[in-house]
């Protein structure tokens, strides 16, 4: 077990370290407790001193007097007049009124589940009133409540609110903790994490035997790691009957929840919101018709194709509007509107009249924060830059344009839930992520695409895919109502009507709609059973075949053993928090001596590559990437002598310069730093990377091209395509799909002949055919080394692989001693 029973010792010592720290110094500042728990309260005693057996009635007493002294503390607390001033507001929040009624049924009963608008104080409130009132009753000592997240920034955000309301820093009683990032002390009694690092902390303690509330925040998302906690925790909670549980969920889809957990009481918390009206895309374009009108007119032609774009747009959206115009006097639509529909929604989407609506808005109605509703990164960027670059609404130092993702860094975030200066108006562009776990105070006008980026699951082609698809009815309810926080607000939905009628009325769980192999890995590195009968407990079980494919692709990598137990490479890999294949990479880039390849791959695979696709300047971005690429074949290199040169230009201070000149995002290279790091700290956490001995300790491969390829074949096996000689041109095989091509935008499409017999890819993506997106053109050796099984073929002159086979001249000593390597490998791997 990695850490195994020190782990448990550190947390036990925190406990005794709290108590008594707390009665030595109550004033203690804020203190940092990494990851394996190890915290340095200065002033508290050393844990050796306080590890030894303390006597029972010493600590009764000793607790006894803590919670004394905390309840002290927050009374003397509530005088402050900053404290008084929050207390105030928070009364006002729709939450309040529920106190008394919350705080009994959390008493009576084990499991709650509680609902009610975004912003009524679920998040904020609920925990803080299990925490004010164990400390008023002189239960305050024992009281140790975690509270969920989805994300890492709603996680940090919210803790920070809570201090400041209870006049705190934060990192004292309210601290967070999300992936190697944690502020909190031996004080700590309301701790903000993700799911994720709760689930982790499941494996060190799986009874939670040191909390005594859990609360579950935004259920309703149905994430996969929420609904993998709500299995675990079911079974959990007769073996710790005082544990408390409170789920808490946006919309009224209660019900379920409640259900799932034998019937537990349910608490609706009635909203306070102000009205919301809701423009459908025919009202928006009969708004905005004027603008889009002389926005076509004025329009600077730049060259034919441009021109013959926009004229279609033109002609789409005009005919739309009058079919749509035509039918809505009627309240009905024609087959002839409904097919139009059909078309138009299955193009992408119109960032254009998003750009108008944003324009309307600004011109025409009063002052109040924009926030925008779009699927993608690419969307977000592209907006982003076009406002600041004066495109769209003149003057830039007006505006005030954030973007919002739930995967940009923890920094810059602040100013998104703050008032802009006056004489600005805030734009927010954001993801789904602002539906709920994000609460933007000032919005009045949302813009609404209707669509958001979902992963679906193809388990009979092994396909994966992400696509922009219609949101739910829940979500679009969501969406509108952040716009009537503070005034009646208006939600332009980009969508007819007729659209909105049609959408499903909650989305699909990310259980059954993405691929398993981490949840899996999880599952085994939980020890709870076989896969499937565990997972046939969910509230909505995944497809038995895509359970079976992702213990399949484990065991392709080298995961799980035929039995389906944790190898080795499966063990450690359980314990990183990222898809198996990308930690696979990690290992193998540590091991070899070829780290800061891997990190950066990783790091864009994890997140997304940085290039970006301008419209009108496509061949110089493809050939910015191609020389990035060189003689590689490869879009990894491509990707890896980017990140390089931008952190050389980084170093001489014109990284922005660099990333324009190259067609990179500033915004997704600053991220993927972000990510090294914290792949990084992942690695030296689970003692694969010692950081005293330096960054160059692990990198005497890295500039060897054939090394880094070898490192990308770990880590991508076994998405390998077999490029086939016919003629003067490649064809291209996988196994499960057969043949393929290479997606236009790889530096590797229009290669006809190969130098090496195999690629590697990070994905394939089916559209008009299938297409393999990133690749690298790899060597056999490398194939052997870290691919799959070894099969020696039945003339053993070769060694079977992926349809065809290696042919060597000798192949059993070959074969020979690559089992030897790869048992080499697997003894380091569990020494470790
Ligand atoms: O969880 P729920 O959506 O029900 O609401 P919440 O996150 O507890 O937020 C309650 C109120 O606290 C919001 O309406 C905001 O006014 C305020 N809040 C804030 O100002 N800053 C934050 N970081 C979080 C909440
Ligand atoms: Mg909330």
């Amino acid at each position: 077990e990695r850490h195994g029973s020190t782990q448990k010792e550190i947390r036990m010592s925190i406990e005794t370290e709290r108590i008594v720290g707390n009665l030595l110094n109550s004033s203690q500042g804020p203190v940092t407790v990494n990851d394996s728990g190890v915290s340095s309260v200065k002033g508290a005693k050393q844990s050796s001193e306080v590890a030894n057996p303390v006597n029972t009635s010493d600590m009764d007493s000793a607790k006894e007097k803590l919670s004394f002294e905390l309840k002290e503390r927050q009374d003397k607390m509530k005088a402050n007049n900053s404290v008084k001033a929050m207390q105030s507001f928070r009364e006002k929040l729709p939450a309040f009124k529920m106190k008394v009624e919350f705080l009994k049924a959390v008493a009576e009963n084990q499991v709650l589940v509680v609902s009610g608008e975004t912003g009524c104080g679920k998040t904020t409130q609920l925990p803080q009133f299990i925490l004010e009132e164990e400390i008023s009753c002189l239960r305050g000592a024992d009281c140790n409540i975690i509270c969920t997240q989805p994300r890492r920034i709603s996680a940090l955000s919210v803790a920070s609110r809570i201090s400041s309301e209870r006049g705190e820093n934060l990192g004292e009683t309210i601290g967070y903790h999300i992936r190697l990032e944690s502020k909190r002390s031996a004080q700590t009694q309301l701790l903000f994490c993700t799911t994720g690092v709760l689930l982790r902390q499941l494996v060190q303690d799986p009874n939670l035997n040191h909390v005594s509330h859990l609360l579950v925040d935004e259920i309703h998302e149905r994430g996969m790691n929420e609904d993998f906690l709500l299995i675990i925790l079911r079974d959990l909670l007769p073996r710790r009957p005082d544990l408390r549980l409170i789920l808490m969920s946006a919309t009224i889809n209660a019900d379920l929840f409640s259900k799932y957990f034998g019937d537990a009481p349910t608490i609706h918390i009635p909203g306070l919101t102000f009205p919301v009206a809701d423009l459908f895309l025919e009202d928006v374009l009969e708004k905005t018709r004027y603008k889009i009108k002389s926005e076509f007119d004025n329009f600077q032609w730049h060259s034919r194709r441009k021109r013959r774009e926009q004229d279609s747009k033109k002609d789409d959206l005009t005919a739309l509007f009058e079919e749509v115009e035509i039918d809505s006097q009627y309240k009905t639509y024609s087959a002839s509107t409904r097919a139009s529909l059909e078309a138009w929604s299955g193009s992408q989407l119109d960032l254009g009249l998003v750009e108008t609506t944003i324009e309307y808005i600004c011109h025409n109605e009063g002052d109040g924060a924009i926030l925008v509703f779009l699927t993608g990164w690419d969307e977000i960027s592209k907006l982003h830059d076009k406002i600041k670059g004066n495109n769209i609404l003149g003057d830039p130092s007006k505006f005030l344009v954030l973007p919002l993702h739930g995967s940009m860094p923890t920094v810059n975030q602040r100013e998104i839930f703050d008032r802009p200066p006056p004489n600005k108006r805030k734009i927010v562009l954001a993801t789904n992520i602002g539906e709920s776990s994000v609460t933007i105070d000032d919005v009045v006008y949302v813009i609404d695409c209707g669509k958001a980026k979902e992963t679906s699951y193809d388990a009979l082609n092994k396909l994966a895919c992400l696509l922009p698809s219609w949101i739910s009815k829940a979500s679009a309810h969501q969406r509108r109502g952040r716009a009537g926080r503070v005034q009646p607000g208006v939600c332009y939905k980009l969508y007819p009507r007729i659209i909105h009628d049609a959408m499903l009325q909650y989305q699909l769980p990310e259980i059954l709609r993405t691929p398993l192999q981490e949840l899996c890995l999880h599952i085994k590195g939980f020890k709870l059973g076989t896969v499937g009968s565990f997972l046939a407990k969910a509230l909505q079980p995944p497809d038995p075949l895509a359970v079976q494919n992702a213990i399949e692709l484990l065991k392709t990598i080298g995961a799980l053993d035929d039995m389906e137990d944790l190898t080795p490479l499966g063990r450690h890999l359980s314990t990183l928090p990222v898809d198996p294949n990308i930690g696979k990479m990690l290992l193998i880039g540590a091991i070899f001596q070829c780290l800061n390849p891997a990190l950066t791959i990783a790091a864009a695979l994890a997140h997304r590559d940085p290039f970006v696709l301008p419209l009108n300047r496509k061949e110089e971005a493809d050939a910015a990437k191609r020389s990035f690429a060189g003689d590689s074949c490869s879009d990894h290199i491509a990707l890896l002598k980017a990140f390089e040169g931008y952190k050389d230009a980084k170093r001489h201070g014109r990284e922005r310069d660099f990333c324009w000149e190259n067609f990179l995002s500033p915004i997704t290279l600053q991220m993927m730093e972000d990510m090294r790091n914290q792949f990084l700290d992942l690695l030296s956490d689970i003692g694969f990377v010692d950081k005293s001995k330096g960054a160059s300790a692990y990198n005497h491969h890295s500039h060897d091209l054939e090394m880094v390829c070898a490192t990308l074949c770990a880590g991508l096996y076994p998405n390998v395509v077999q490029c086939k000689r016919r003629g003067k041109r490649t064809a291209l095989y996988t196994k499960e799909v057969g043949k393929v091509d290479i997606h236009p935008a790889s530096v590797n499409a229009g290669i006809h002949i190969f130098p090496l017999p195999y690629l590697v890819y990070s994905e394939k993506v089916k559209t008009a055919s299938i297409y393999v997106r990133d690749s690298t053109n790899i060597s056999e050796y490398a194939l052997l080394l870290f691919g799959g099984l070894l099969i020696p073929s039945k003339t053993g002159e070769g060694i079977e692989m992926l349809g065809g086979y290696l042919h060597f001249s000798a192949a059993k000593s070959v074969l020979e001693l690559i089992r030897k390597l790869r048992g080499e490998l697997d003894k380091l791997l569990n020494n470790k």
